[in-house]
């Protein structure tokens, strides 16, 4: 790319008020199979003189439209009066007030960015957050620019029968021409990035629910015709979301409808816009020979995830998008805890934290890394990152650990009292819990705008003569990139200590009265670099158990050995910390094997792990639920995580090993599991019975590492006697994945099962993809030839690319470099029509620096080659120039 094309950064330190503030926007779609035509009048007011000139230039956003007319006050400008950049539309200097209608022109069909307003299959869709509104009209596309929406939709009446837009409908009907319309205004004040528009012919899934204050409100879940039948879990989410956050938060819906539109084409989850929702197919279609049971949870945290938006991010929204993570990270924390309540709060965190751990950690330690806060970006949509959303959202439960549930409920009460309606920033909602709590959070700001994953560093030292127990904990964080010098954190650790049964012990801190009970866990404040916590009264040394439920975002190391790691995957009565000392004795168990593999040694799986295995998976106290989690080994890319340079092949080589070593010494104790944890009757989702299948599942998969046929035949009865995805799925994987005699008869017989669902058919694409086998690549890029494959739409690029890419590192990370060529290819393919999707695959090469000398230069050479295309977006040109830096 030539220098003068680069992109421009932009900087949270620039941030100016806008200068004209919208009063009222009325909006008229005129929807056309070729084009769209949209007139928008905007009521205007200037907020303040800007320049020395004494005149203050309006700048309204937009790019990739045609502009018709620009009226202001009732006078059509002469195209001299203004002027038409690529990126803006100036006139120079307009009265104080005035109202100005701008018409322009777009071809959705042609819009294979999925942002703006585009087409998914037969209906027209609209995504804005964060800057897609500039592509539907010219218009201050920044969210502090909040205003009441008006808008008319007119299209034919036989193809476009539903046509839906932000808040109450208010008026509807014929037109001449087979056309017809409807008008639908939002009297809440609202940034742009929240508009949304669908038009199509859509059945609809309605029902109703009772506000807290007795208001009804009517629920509309919109979908093609044929799907609606799949509706009814995401609808009954939504009415529990409803119930939960005025339960939980006190928050109650405000309009008196609530719709969700189901779209197939769709770059991320779904978009909170204000009364309309829009979905990606996958988070709302389910029934059971569709959608796994993780699928089905996943449909309850993100319709509650796009709910809870309706306080935090809608009635009180983001100033700028530096401060995305104030209505994400936030969104995140109530969707974790609501998930938490309706499924189990131990099995949830621990799923939490596998998702923090295994994609937010290494964003964190890699180029890209950046604050949850971050201070500058070049493409906004490159930020809709783990470390935003779910750093985020560990930032916020921090708080809640620090201030208490009722403390930080108050303060949250306050938050939303004092900001209703505004756009506010991260240091809004800090202040907020100060006053609620009457304490000071100066030091915890520090999590917003400070990089890296802090590490922390545990020793205890127990002197018997006077009963003292010291915990000394140490905290640092790596350099970031621009920030190579790191402030302490506040960091809260719940801690306890266990006595040789494993009962927490109580914690009297020196000094304390021995008056009332001492607690049994407590959270320690870490907030120097170095800090000691002395405790009276223990009389042996106890095990630690540490970062209980994972109380804050930093790798601990309690230098615990093997055997006290066992000890807690035994015993630890926190359950978040038995899954944890289960993984990491794993871990260290693996690599243990890793470098005897690399020393050529031969291979041998310790006794004592299996043992521990082994009375983990025989431990009927611990929930099913969570015993697959803590039977589950650690990935291939945790391990690479804790390799000095990742080796893709050894890791996949030693866990390979490990599952077929317990596959033949827990044989026989897998195949009581396996036959012990039948779920009785038709498959229904619920909690309890996904604990189970996904126990008995993860028995299944260990019994077929041993690659016997008889555990084959099990698999294959297991497929044919399924009435559920969930157990189809697990039947097949290890069957496909470890190229066992049927595969391929399989692979033909579920594409007959799938074939039907858009959401089964990514399951069936991406199953084959991620088979860690030879002939990966050649077969992915025959399943690109597919008539079922697009890649236009988003879920499919995932399902085949990002499965293959992101999910088989082994064949991906081959030595040939084929996989990284392959990788190049396709996003170059991608960034051309949707730029967002292609920066988003371009990202799994953005951490080449961390593998093996051979893997790393082969990588750099394929960014280096993207790098020097003509037409980059500015998602990619982002994203690939950090990673060469
Ligand atoms: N606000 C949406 C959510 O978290 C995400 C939309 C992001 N879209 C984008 N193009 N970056 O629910
Ligand atoms: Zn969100």
């Amino acid at each position: 790319m030539s220098d003068s094309a680069k992109p421009q950064t932009r900087y949270l330190k620039d941030y100016a008020p806008p200068p004209y503030a919208v009063s009222a926007i009325q909006l008229r779609f005129e929807l056309f199979e070729e084009s769209a035509r949209v007139t928008s009048t905007l009521e205007m007011q200037r907020q303040h003189r800007q320049d020395e000139a004494g005149q203050t230039p309006l700048m309204l956003d937009g790019h990739d439209m045609t502009l018709h007319s620009v009226t202001l006050d009732g006078q059509k400008l002469d195209t001299d009066a203004y002027i038409v950049e690529p990126e803006r539309l100036v006139i120079a200097n307009p009265p104080e007030r005035f109202t100005l209608e701008i018409v322009t022109s777009s071809k959705p069909q042609d819009n294979a960015s999925l942002e703006g307003l585009y087409r998914s299959g037969d209906m027209f869709c609209t995504q804005c957050e964060a800057e897609g509104f500039r592509k539907i009209t010219y218009y201050p596309d920044r969210p502090d620019v909040m205003a009441p929406y008006t808008v008319t939709i007119e299209a034919d009446k036989a193809r476009y029968p539903t046509l839906l837009s932000n808040g109450n409908r208010i008026d509807g009907g014929d037109l001449p021409d087979g056309r017809r319309f409807a008008v639908w205004q939002d009297p809440f004040p609202k940034p742009s990035y929240l508009f949304a528009l669908v038009a199509g012919n859509l059945g609809c899934l309605r029902d109703a629910f009772i506000t807290q204050s007795g208001r009804r409100v009517a629920l509309e879940l919109y979908a093609r015709e044929q799907d609606v039948a799949q509706c009814h879990h995401a609808m009954a989410a939504l009415k529990k979301s409803m119930r939960w956050d005025e339960e939980r938060f006190g928050r109650e819906y405000d309009l008196d409808v609530y719709m969700i539109v189901a779209v197939g084409d769709f770059n991320m989850g779904a978009m909170e816009n204000k009364g309309l929702n829009i979905f990606n197919t996958k988070y709302v279609l389910a029934n059971p020979d569709t959608a796994t049971d993780s699928e089905y949870e996943g449909i309850d945290s993100v319709i509650a995830h796009e709910y809870f938006h309706n306080w935090s991010g809608n009635r009180v929204t983001c100033r700028d998008w530096f401060q995305l993570s104030l209505k994400e990270g936030l969104t995140v924390f109530r969707d974790q805890e609501f998930s938490s309540d309706i499924v189990s709060g131990p099995v949830q965190r621990i799923n939490d934290v596998r998702v923090l751990r295994s994609h937010q950690f290494p964003e964190d330690a890699g180029p890209t890394a950046h604050p949850v806060q971050p201070d500058s970006y070049i493409e906004i949509n490159n930020f809709y990152t783990n470390t935003v959303y779910n750093k985020g959202a560990e930032v916020v439960r921090m708080l809640q650990t620090l201030l208490g549930r009722d403390g930080f409920r108050k303060g949250l009460d306050l938050y939303f009292e004092r900001h209703d309606g505004q756009a506010v920033t991260v240091e809004e909602f800090i202040s907020a819990m100060e006053a609620a709590n009457g304490r000071a959070l100066t030091q915890f700001r520090l999590w917003y705008v400070q990089a890296g994953t802090p590490q922390v560093r545990a020793a205890l030292s127990h002197d018997a003569a006077s009963q003292r127990l010291t915990l000394t904990l140490r905290q640092s964080c790596p350099a970031t990139p621009g920030q190579s010098f790191k402030q302490p954190f506040h960091i809260p650790i719940a801690t306890a200590l266990l006595d040789q049964q494993g009962q927490a012990i109580p914690l009297r801190l020196v000094g304390e009265s021995n008056a009332a009970p001492a607690p049994t866990e407590r959270v320690l404040e870490l907030r120097a670099t170095e800090e000691s916590f002395h405790f009276d009264g223990v009389a042996q040394m106890p095990t630690p158990s540490l970062l209980r439920g994972f109380s804050a975002p930093v790798k601990l190391d309690a230098q615990l050995d093997n055997a006290q790691l066992a000890f807690l995957w035994a015993h630890d009565s926190d359950p978040f910390n038995r899954w944890e000392s289960g993984q990491e004795y794993a871990t260290r168990v693996m690599l243990g094997l890793v470098a005897a593999r690399a020393r050529g040694d031969s291979l041998n799986l310790d006794e004592n792990f299996v043992d521990a295995f082994r009375a983990c998976l025989q431990d009927d106290a611990l929930d099913p639920a969570l015993r697959a989690l803590a039977l589950t080994l650690p990935s291939e890319g945790h391990l690479m995580e804790r390799m000095t340079l990742a080796d893709p092949q050894a890791a996949h080589a030693i866990r390979s090993f490990v599952r077929a070593q317990l596959s033949v010494r827990l044989e026989a104790e897998l195949l009581t599991a396996y036959h012990a944890f039948r779920v009785a009757g038709a498959y229904r989702y619920a909690p309890l019975d996904a604990g189970r299948r996904a126990l008995r599942n993860l028995c299944l998969d260990l019994l077929l590492a041993g690659q016997d046929s008889a555990a084959e035949t099990l698999a294959l009865n297991h497929y044919h006697n399924a009435d559920n995805m969930t157990d189809r799925l697990a039947a097949i994987t290890p069957i496909i994945h470890g190229g066992l005699p049927h595969s391929d008869k399989l692979i033909a017989d579920f594409y007959i099962h799938c074939a039907s669902s858009a959401n089964a058919l990514d399951k069936w694409f991406s199953i084959q993809a991620s088979a860690p086998l030879p002939d990966a690549l050649p077969r992915v890029r025959a399943l690109m030839t597919h008539q079922d494959f697009s890649l236009r739409n988003p879920n499919k690029v995932r399902a085949v690319i990002g499965a293959f890419c992101g999910g088989n590192p082994v064949r991906f990370h081959d030595a040939s470099g084929a996989g990284y060529a392959f990788l190049a290819e396709q996003v170059l393919a991608l960034d051309a029509a949707n730029p967002q999707a292609a920066a988003r695959m371009v990202a799994l090469m953005s951490r080449w620096r961390r593998f093996r000398r051979d893997l790393a230069e082969l990588m750099q050479k394929q960014l280096q080659r993207i790098l020097t295309q003509d037409k980059l977006s500015n998602d990619v040109y982002e994203i690939v120039s950090k990673s060469l830096n």
